[in-house]
């Protein structure tokens, strides 16, 4: 396909950028797995054990690769959107994207608390080794846990509100949001 000179060039999130996002997106999908399908398997078992703790580390990784996107995200700022949207618009999905920034720090945190006063550490998948604890405090524990489940299902909603918007933005708006994290 060819382009006019008038064309402007495509501008899209930087590689790094685009990278940690769909990276962050299919750990979230492997993160929320892992804990829901962890209730079918049998109480006690290895393979419970293990999707547990398989669940700690993804939501550990989530929290390692959200850390210097945010930074370069200051760093670099986003690039525009063809046509600009209006102000409610722009506003919205301001707080909608600093919402899920905040999520993808908050809730790995939770969950690393949760673990580390619970008196048993994070476990290591397919090893006998944990990330020790700090303290054996299973209430506090457990009501820290509450706050992370119930981020967890408040999550749900938002991140398929976010998925409905960009779709939005490419089937409808037909603008280019979507091209510009691709
Ligand atoms: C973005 C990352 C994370 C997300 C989206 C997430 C989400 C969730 C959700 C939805 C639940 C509730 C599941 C249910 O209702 O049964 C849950 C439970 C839990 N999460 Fe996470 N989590 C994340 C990271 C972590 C991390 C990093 C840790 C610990 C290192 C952790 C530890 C736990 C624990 C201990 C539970 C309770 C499990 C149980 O019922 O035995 N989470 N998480
Ligand atoms: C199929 C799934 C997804 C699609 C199609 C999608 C699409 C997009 C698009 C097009 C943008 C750019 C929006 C803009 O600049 O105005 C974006 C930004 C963003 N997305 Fe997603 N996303 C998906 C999943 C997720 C998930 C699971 C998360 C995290 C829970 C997430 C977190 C973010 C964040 C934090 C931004 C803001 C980026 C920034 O400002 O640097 N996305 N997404």
């Amino acid at each position: 396909m060819t382009t006019s000179p008038s064309t402007p060039p495509l501008q899209r999130y930087s590689r790094p950028q685009r990278s940690a996002h769909w990276w962050t997106a299919a750990l979230m999908v492997l993160t929320y797995a892992s804990i829901e399908s962890h209730g079918f398997l049998q109480r006690g078992s290895f393979a419970r054990l293990t999707v547990v703790q398989l669940h700690y580390w993804l939501g550990i990784a989530v929290l390692a690769i959200t850390l210097p996107r945010i930074a370069r995200r200051l760093r670099e700022g986003a690039p525009p959107i063809e046509p600009p949207p209006g102000a409610a618009a722009r506003l919205s999905a301001g707080a909608m994207h600093l919402a899920l920034f905040i999520f993808l720090v908050v809730q790995p945190l939770l969950g690393i608390a949760t673990r580390l006063v619970s008196g048993h550490g994070i476990g290591v998948p397919f090893t006998d080794r944990a990330v020790p604890s700090i303290m054996a405090d299973r209430a506090l524990s457990k009501a820290i846990e509450g706050v992370h489940e119930q981020i967890g299902t408040v999550f749900y909603a938002v991140i398929g509100l976010h998925i409905a918007a960009a779709l939005w933005h490419w089937a409808r708006r037909r603008d280019n949001v979507m091209q510009r994290m691709l």
